[in-house]
């Protein structure tokens, strides 16, 4: 048991920032659980099967029924769609596939009237091939205005045909492709560390600055609540753009965490502060240690940042994780967030069951060891529990309250993630857990849209995790969420503080947190229950006993 107990909301001031102690202890975000939507999977208003605006809002009463206290929106502007929307073709539009900027400010004024607030996804490390700054860029000269927005440059080797360096794509293969000159020979190379239909953009321009200044005040004045910044680590590239050292770790590129990327949040959080209503901005951000990611959240810059996923299912290394980011984020004055999937990641129904050593980029048809749907439902169940009960922030990702798991038997033709493509199908990449939400088992492409139209093919087993399956009925993993959030509100298990408890053998997670008692096992074994009133439980109790893969609340 520690002995002093953990500041989870950061409530302390930094030691070394007395100044800027303004703990805002009950501003909305710290205890919130925001709820992903990735508007192409959620609900389609028009029936082209894929997801839109008026979607989303035609669903809010479900995700107030549901009771989460924000959204967050994926990307829903204008772009050719490469990579899921995250190429963007204009900041300050709705793409039509998802409706117009009318059926934005009714989505928010709906969330708003429902009292859940919105926050959407903004992508400043690059934008799409087909925004007008790369169109101007790709038919002007070699060191103009038009190109020094993006990264050009002149290839290695004595006739250019090497790339400038030896960084790679995080979809697979080189991260740098090759453009025609005027006179229509090989010319420059342009960085894109996605996909080739996204360049990234040189943040040492200052016009890029600019340019995003304006895109967020775009939408504060429309109302957003804040925004998730899509790549947050990797705006600021090092001088020279370096070769990677293979030897070194990634989070020790010359495009990760490199100190300038502060700057640009510092000024953008002055930009938030200057709107009423708490807005907030929330860093992807991946990098290692969580004491370095916990640099995005000092006091003036960002609100949060991305936890790790949740991806062992082992009581001492989870204790670990959970007491390490408790103190790196404490330690700035920063709330922790806990997140078990993302529209990246192989759902967790399915994923905390695979072994952690082989947990591929994606399942499919070929992929072996893919457990039964059966027999991973229990630890998903557990884990929501354990994720909605530590102090801080929750994100939960559509779908998660129904159960869902990773859809595996989509066809090669109808994979769309470009990883599929960029790594000649050795990595499945994300579908899985991008398919259209099941929300009525009876109705046409279990009522995700009108029709039978949807952009991946939807699995017979959405018929039995439809929402409507599942609401009102005891047991069923979407009223385990809902009971969930009402005991998470109405005891306030987010704010903590959070005592680990002696007593229990090492394969449970043992702490209170307020007046909450959690205990999970991850073990094979049962284990005895201690005295006290359960509150909720992931699976039955037959008796005082806990199972293996379950998680209790208890009175304390
Ligand atoms: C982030 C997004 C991911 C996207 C990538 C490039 O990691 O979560 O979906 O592909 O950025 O924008």
């Amino acid at each position: 048991m520690l002995a002093t107990p953990l500041d989870p909301l950061g409530t302390r001031p930094p030691a070394d920032e007395p100044s800027r102690a303004s703990p805002q202890v009950t501003a909305w975000w710290r205890t919130a659980v925001i709820y992903q939507v990735y508007p192409r999977s959620f609900a389609d208003a028009d029936g082209d099967g894929i997801g839109d605006l008026p979607g989303v809002t035609s669903r809010l009463d479900a995700l107030r029924r549901l009771g989460v206290d924000a959204l967050w929106l994926s990307p829903f502007y204008t772009s050719p769609q490469r990579d899921g929307g995250y190429d963007v073709a204009d900041h300050c539009d709705v793409d039509p596939l998802f409706g117009t900027l009318a059926d934005f400010d009714e989505l928010l004024h709906q969330a708003h009237a429902r009292g859940i607030r919105v926050i959407a996804d903004i992508v400043p490390n690059h934008s799409s091939d087909r925004h007008p700054w790369f169109q101007e860029a790709l038919t002007s000269t070699s060191g103009s205005a038009e190109r020094a927005r993006y990264l050009f440059r002149d290839g290695r080797g004595p006739d250019g045909s090497e790339p400038p360096n030896n960084w790679q794509s995080h979809f697979g293969g080189p991260a740098w492709t090759r453009v025609p000159a005027a006179d229509g020979t090989p010319g420059q190379w342009y960085l894109h560390l996605f996909d080739t239909s996204q360049p990234d953009f040189d943040w040492s321009n200052a016009e890029v600055r600019a340019e995003f200044r304006r895109v967020l005040r775009f939408w504060l004045d429309r109302g957003i609540d804040g925004f998730r910044v899509d790549v947050a680590s990797s705006l600021v590239k090092a001088d020279g753009l370096p070769d990677v050292d293979p030897s070194l770790d990634e989070d020790l590129a010359p495009y990760t965490g490199q100190p300038g990327v502060h700057e640009i949040y510092r000024d953008w959080r002055s930009i938030l502060d200057e709107y009423p209503g708490d807005r907030v901005l929330v860093a992807e951000s991946w990098i290692k240690p969580l004491t370095r990611r916990a640099d995005w959240v000092r006091p003036d810059e960002m609100h949060q940042a991305f936890n790790d996923l949740f991806d062992d299912w082992d009581a001492p290394t989870l204790r670990g994780i959970v007491e390490n980011t408790l103190a790196a984020f404490s330690a700035v004055g920063a709330p922790s967030t806990w997140v078990a999937s993302n529209h990246d990641t192989v759902r967790q129904a399915t994923r905390l069951s695979l072994p952690r050593s082989d947990r591929p980029n994606g399942l499919g048809p070929r992929s072996t060891g893919v457990p039964a749907y059966d027999d991973t439902l229990p630890r998903a169940r557990a884990l929501a529990m354990l994720t909605l009960s530590l102090p801080g922030a929750a994100y939960l990702y559509q779908g998660e309250e129904l159960g869902l798991p990773e859809v595996t038997d989509i066809p090669d033709a109808a994979r769309q993630d470009p990883t599929f493509a960029r790594t000649a199908g050795e990595q499945y990449g994300r579908d899985g857990c991008r398919v259209p939400l099941p929300w009525e088992a009876d109705a046409p492409s279990y009522g995700f849209g009108p029709g039978d139209a949807s952009w991946l093919p939807q699995p017979t087993i959405w018929a039995r995790l439809a929402r409507d399956r599942q609401q009102d009925v005891p047991g069923s993993t979407l009223t385990l969420y809902q009971d969930a959030l009402v005991l998470r509100r109405s005891r306030s298990l987010a704010a903590g503080p959070l005592v680990w408890l002696a007593g229990h053998p090492p394969h449970v997670l043992a702490f209170r947190s307020g007046r909450t008692t959690v205990l999970v096992n991850m073990g094979s074994t049962p284990t005895p229950l201690p005295a006290g009133d359960v509150l909720l439980s992931s699976t039955d109790l037959d008796d005082r006993t806990l199972p293996s893969d379950t998680a209790v609340w208890m009175h304390s």
